[in-house]
């Protein structure tokens, strides 16, 4: 990249990884375990505004005990691929849609929003120096993960005045160990994610956190992931732990549930949306409840479910279970219309089809 027109001027890795140490760890990556050679920086301070951006070797941070975000956990993430694309380039999807994410979870946080251009240009120059680190073949990508963070040394209650802004870029192949065909869910009864009021639709480490207790519950209970009912009425599907969920009726209509304010508003979600609907799909934005949804199941009106996230991409679900008892989905394994999407939406992202809706960001 020419230095001169960099907002995040690149200091390189003094020891990279060598080449044949990187291929190693690219042959099967996982998710979120092998980490690249650099990470883009930068800092906030109320007198300052933003400031010293830059791309620097990956490494430990040092961090005074007493740093706001480890008493009272102000932080905020997104997550978000680059694509290596059939002519050899790199791509990106919608990320200006993560941008956007990025500022409302911030100011939900009470946080610094960081411009968009600067969100955007810490993603793109990061992945052009790492482009070496994305995996080959199909599902593999950089993972790129901009967080931020609360720094200011500070024990009492009040938004910090100092933030640590961080991308990270992970090699990652399948999200599901051995690129699961359906995942299994757990209807977690007890715990919920998010009450209206709360921080539901803000992607904040403290929803995650959360969340822990109840993915574990569903590990227990020999599922994959767990899915969450509305706070409210403990009745209303709302979407999992890390993804969110569409629904595919016999009569070729689809439904997701609407976005009030307690889940996340996913991109791969608007994708979808967008895709079904221009393919002539009904598709509501509606409530479901978890009655109806074991009913539908069980007289064959539901067809197929889906869960989907940046990391997750498109995956089947193939069945439910909850204390009272479980049901299957379709026949339990993949069905067409989620494996149609799916095919479309990743061709798109990695750039074999023609794009009409200037998804695709060349970088
Ligand atoms: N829901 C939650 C709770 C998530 O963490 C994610 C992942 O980012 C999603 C949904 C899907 O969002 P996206 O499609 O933007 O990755
Ligand atoms: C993502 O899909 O980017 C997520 O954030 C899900 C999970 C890895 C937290």
């Amino acid at each position: 990249i020419d230095q001169s027109e960099t907002r995040f001027p690149l200091t390189p890795n003094a020891s990279p990884l060598p080449a044949s140490e990187r291929a190693d760890k690219l042959v099967s990556p996982g998710f979120g375990r092998v980490f690249t050679d650099h990470m883009a920086i930068a800092r906030w301070s109320d007198e300052k505004g933003w400031h010293d951006m830059q791309i620097v070797a990956r490494g430990p941070v040092q961090m005074d005990p007493a740093a706001a975000v480890l008493h009272y956990a102000q932080e905020i993430f997104e997550g978000l691929k680059a694509y290596r694309l059939e002519d050899g380039g790199v791509g990106l999807f919608r990320p200006e849609e993560n941008a956007k994410r990025f500022r409302r979870s911030a100011r939900r946080m009470e946080m610094p929003e960081l411009p968009e251009e600067l969100f955007l240009a810490s993603c793109r120059e990061l992945s052009l120096v790492e482009r070496d680190w994305i995996p080959e073949g199909e599902g593999g990508a950089l993972y790129l993960r901009p967080f931020m963070f609360a720094s200011e040394v500070f024990l009492g209650v009040k938004p910090s005045a100092e933030y640590l802004y961080i991308v990270l870029a992970s090699s990652v192949g399948a999200y599901f160990k051995g690129g699961a065909p359906s995942v299994s869910l757990w209807v977690s009864q007890e715990y919920t994610r998010a009450a209206p009021g709360g921080t539901g639709d803000a992607k904040c480490g403290g929803n995650y956190a959360a969340s822990l207790v109840a993915q574990a519950e569903a590990i227990r209970q020999g599922c994959d992931q767990v899915v969450f009912l509305d706070a409210a009425e403990r009745r209303w599907v709302e979407e999992l732990g890390g993804m969110n969920i569409f629904f595919v009726f016999d009569d070729g209509s689809m439904l997701t549930p609407p976005l009030t304010g307690t889940i996340l508003p996913g991109i791969t979600r608007d994708s979808i949306l967008r895709l079904a609907r221009d393919q002539g799909i009904t598709v509501r934005e509606e409530r479901y409840g978890i009655d109806q949804w074991e009913a539908d199941a069980r007289s064959g009106r539901l067809r197929e479910a889906f869960a989907c996230g940046t990391a997750a991409v498109v995956t089947p679900i193939g069945k439910v279970s909850s204390p009272q008892g479980s049901f299957s989905i379709g026949n339990g394994g993949p069905g067409e219309r989620t494996i149609a999407l799916r095919d479309t939406l990743v061709n798109l992202q990695r750039g074999r089809t023609e794009d009409p809706y200037g998804w695709l960001e060349r970088i």
